[in-house]
């Protein structure tokens, strides 16, 4: 006589309905690289970028596309020299999936080039290297930050409407920083200015005072400076040392006062920067979002937290679509490049060529705040030069 078997009836009914909750469960999880400096004059950059990273993946209750997330972890040092290594560290050695990185724009360049060899996917949550979304750009390849010419060419614009008319450039002497002096120089001129002279000083060095003296015996209208981190910090300081800040206005993106006002104190104080982030948008999106990274981190959420909160976002739009199936490609990269980040900075879109179409906020230190002065330019986007997608 046959038996009514409950078990195997329940099971025949029941696993169709969970078959895909199970096999999410059952899949190894999504392999994350991050290749971020952890030491040296960008290490606090890229903590704020994995908190970010890994707020947001905490927020979507450990998953993302349904898959639990495994981090793999390389300090990048912001040294190009070794960055070729330490990407295929990631990549031959620890086969994840998906890559983010870098800060430094030098690094970030070889990550793009080792990307592009392997089919890797990789989100950029700092470096803003114009190549990379420009003659380098790959359909798996996006950056959810900005390319060095946006914040410098809208800073450029308003310090020419400030009324300056000769500015000297400051910055590290690498892609970064004389992309940052190039864009500031195409606002600044396109509006009217003069860029007089391009000083540099090597990566990461912080001996600027032979050029501070310079600067004092050229006396330009205003100087523009590209330095970010500790060497932001350090510059600050010493340009109010030197007494510079009493008679030539200094100026720069963001990045020289982002995530450094603490240390930077008094020597900060009313320096105008033009950025894609402000401490105190004081929307619900951004609100939200500060509270919960100063109760899960203890400390107040930056530029760069925000970017790398955008770069999981971003992924989380891919796997969504993709049902968690990283080899459903074409529909996870339709997906990232049609969705609209609910970015704390405001909501974003990607350009044709992967990177942020985005307003550009002017922005006015105040004690230890960015605070908002106004948008410098709306919806921003990178010419992305070169790009053949
Ligand atoms: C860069 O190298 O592209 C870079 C580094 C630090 C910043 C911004 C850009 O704050």
């Amino acid at each position: 006589m046959q038996t009514f078997n409950f078990k195997a009836c329940a099971a025949a009914v029941l696993l169709p309905l969970f078959s895909h909750a199970a096999a999410a469960d059952d899949a190894a999880p999504v392999r994350i690289g991050f290749m971020l400096p952890a030491t040296g004059t960008y290490a606090a950059l890229g903590n704020m970028i994995e908190n970010g990273f890994k707020l947001y993946v905490a927020e979507q209750g450990g998953r993302l596309g349904g898959r639990t997330i495994h981090y793999f972890k390389v300090d990048d040092e912001s040294d190009p020299s070794k960055a070729t290594e330490n990407v295929n560290k990631l990549v031959k050695r620890d086969q994840v999936d998906v890559l983010v990185g870098s800060v430094h724009s030098g690094v970030a360049l070889a990550m793009a080039k080792v990307a592009r060899e392997t089919n890797t996917l990789l989100i950029v949550p700092n470096a803003g290297a114009e190549a990379i979304t420009g003659a380098m750009c790959a359909k798996n390849i996006f950056r959810t930050s900005f390319t060095n010419w946006q914040p410098a060419f809208a800073m450029g614009k308003v310090a020419a409407e400030r009324g300056h008319k000769k500015a000297i450039t400051i910055t590290w002497n690498y892609a970064a920083g004389n992309e940052s002096a190039k864009g500031f120089a195409d606002g600044f001129e396109k509006s009217g200015g003069k860029v007089e002279k391009a000083m540099n000083v090597p990566f990461p060095s912080v001996e600027f005072q032979a050029l501070l003296t310079e600067i004092a015996a050229q006396k330009p209208d205003a100087v523009y400076a590209f330095f970010a981190g500790g060497g932001a910090v350090k510059f600050v300081k010493d340009y109010v040392a030197a007494g510079l800040n009493k008679t030539i206005p200094l100026y720069g993106p963001g990045f020289l006062t982002d995530g450094t006002l603490d240390a930077q104190g008094a020597a900060a104080q009313g320096i105008y920067t033009t950025l894609h982030y402000a401490d105190n948008l004081n929307t619900p999106r951004d609100n939200a979002f500060r509270l919960a990274f100063v109760k899960a981190y203890k400390s107040n959420a930056d530029v760069y937290a925000v970017q790398g909160y955008d770069a999981a976002q971003l992924l989380a739009a891919g796997l969504k679509a993709a049902g968690g199936d990283l080899t459903k490609r074409p529909q996870m990269i339709d997906a990232m490049e049609k969705t609209r980040i609910d970015s704390p900075r405001g909501s974003y879109r990607m350009s044709a060529s992967h990177n942020p179409v985005q307003d550009i906020y002017l922005r006015q230190v105040r004690g230890n705040v960015n605070e908002v002065r106004g948008t410098a330019i709306k919806a921003l986007a990178d010419p992305g030069l070169g790009c053949k997608m």
